[in-house]
């Protein structure tokens, strides 16, 4: 099934064909020493498939037509065209980059990474000078050499400073251990207004700015979007600590301050009547068919956007409730999910009409979304066993006993307080990871067996679809695999 899938790919045209067997020839593309194993367990398979998933996310990174810097939301150029610089794609995965550089042992493949992040820093601080549709810094996306793309899009989209900043201030706290204050005054974070240096002028455009209705992470959908004003928040909290960190108080009180009032905001989010989380209010433009209200990008924004505080993040009752009704949504829905030995296929939300290549048509299940559904259970595991308890609550009860198959589900998840030392948590911990796993069983059922991960897999057959080899599938493996406890 997934040879045949893999040979639908390549036939769509003799040039990609013949690009794929040069790549193949020259050792870029995963050969078959590097092959997935769809028999072995699913660990022993995220094990092989982190290899390949970095090898071809580092592939999507300063290809050799494009300004340095430069991460491609894919390599395809037609049908569809991805080969742009989307900022918050590149901003998720250079976070993944980051973490490599944190923990790379020898000095070679530490400044291998250390210049990917310099050269994505430059690009984006002239992305951030550049003269734009959006008149701002929430310009989605930008053409290979630097300049401003001029095509009509949904924009502004302002998650996309917010990320970066967030990427590249966990970038200055490690130069800063490293004693490098310099650079990071220099080209990260200066005081100086206007800002002359990244973070800032980022930080300086979400404090201002954040009121301001704008495109969804999907750019579809305009009006005050969860998934954004969770980034922003987090992204001035963080950035607060720095500033303050730099001698910069004033600026840090002011962020600090804002994301108070942001909290304010984002908490509106939660809708009794809908039970869940909903992703964007007071639309005003876009797309108006999202009935439901339901968006497995409420999850993204908990996976994204943890600061640490425990406002919405995974263990939060409302992300939990908004979780359970998501997946029970989408296990209706996509024919595969008629498959129970495998986790849900989730997409971004059920009435989604963008199929990967035209928007009218049936959307399918994506790999980021399922990835992120199976991070979500790895992360709650991981901070419950830190927490060393458990509290089952009206809201999230439902998510909890649905960890279980129907009829399954043991008694004592029922509303009160579980303590760490019982062994009923533990069991609870185990199912949670299970649950886990379970979704990465179906990303690995739908990843082909080279490992190459598109945009999205077809909801009838399960063949990959969209944008090939897309840079935030990868990343999106990537962190869902090292997010298992
Ligand atoms: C392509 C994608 O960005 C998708 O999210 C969006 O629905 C359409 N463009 C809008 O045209
Ligand atoms: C469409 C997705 O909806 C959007 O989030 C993404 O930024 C672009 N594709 C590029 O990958």
């Amino acid at each position: 099934m997934m040879r045949q899938a893999r040979l639908n790919r390549c036939c769509r045209g003799a040039m990609k064909a013949l690009l794929v067997s040069a790549l193949a020839l020259s050792g870029v593309v995963a050969s078959s020493s590097i092959q997935a194993k769809p028999n072995g367990t699913i660990v022993d398979w995220m094990q092989s498939q982190e290899v390949i998933a970095n090898h071809n996310l580092l592939r999507n990174i300063n290809p050799s037509d494009a300004a340095r810097g430069v991460v491609v939301a894919s390599p395809s150029r037609v049908a569809p065209n991805y080969y742009f610089f989307w900022v918050r794609d590149a901003a998720l995965v250079m976070d993944h980059v980051v973490n490599l550089f944190l923990e790379a042992k020898d000095t070679k493949s530490k400044n291998y990474y250390r210049e990917l992040i310099w050269d994505y820093i430059n690009f984006s601080r002239g992305n951030q000078v550049t003269p734009n549709r959006s008149g701002g810094l929430g310009e989605p996306k930008f053409n290979v050499n630097g300049s401003a793309f001029d095509g009509d899009w949904g924009r502004p989209q302002n998650d996309g400073p917010a990320l970066r900043a967030l990427t590249l201030t966990k970038f200055a706290y490690a130069l800063m251990a490293e004693g490098d204050y310099v650079a990071v005054r220099d080209r990260l974070y200066n005081s100086a207004i206007p800002a002359y240096t990244v973070i800032k002028a980022d930080l300086e455009f979400i404090s201002h700015h954040w009121r301001e209705a704008n495109f969804d992470l999907w750019e579809e959908s305009y009006g005050d979007q969860f998934y954004t004003r969770m980034a922003q928040r987090n992204a001035l909290l963080v950035g607060a600590r720095l500033a303050a960190k730099l001698d910069d108080q004033g600026a840090a009180d002011w962020y600090n301050e804002q994301a108070k009032l942001l909290a304010t905001e984002i908490s509106k989010h939660w809708r009794s009547d809908l039970g869940a989380v909903l992703i964007t209010l007071n639309r005003k433009g876009g797309i108006d068919y999202k009935n439901s209200g339901l968006d497995s990008a409420v999850i993204l924004a908990a996976l994204h956007s943890d600061s640490g505080d425990g406002f919405f993040d995974v263990t939060d009752e409302r992300i939990l409730a908004s979780a359970r009704k998501i997946e029970a949504t989408f296990a209706q829905i996509y024919p595969i999910n008629q498959n129970k030995n495998l986790g849900v296929a989730i997409g971004r939300y059920p009435e989604d009409r963008y199929d990967g290549y035209r928007t009218d048509r049936e959307a399918h299940p994506w790999f980021i979304a399922t990835a992120g559904f199976a991070e979500l259970h790895y992360r709650l595991a991981r901070k419950l066993a830190k927490s060393g308890s458990v509290t089952f609550t009206k809201k999230n009860l439902k998510f909890y006993q649905s960890l279980y198959p129907a009829g399954q589900t043991p008694s004592f998840i029922n509303e009160g307080k579980l303590m760490g030392g019982d062994e009923k948590f533990q069991q609870l911990l185990t199912a949670l990871v299970e649950k886990g796993d379970g979704f990465m069983r179906r990303v690995r059922q739908h990843t082909a067996d080279d490992g190459a991960m598109s945009e999205q897999f077809n909801r009838y057959n399960g063949y990959m679809t969209g944008a090939e080899h897309l840079t935030w599938s990868y990343a999106a493996l990537l962190t869902a695999v090292r997010s298992r406890p």
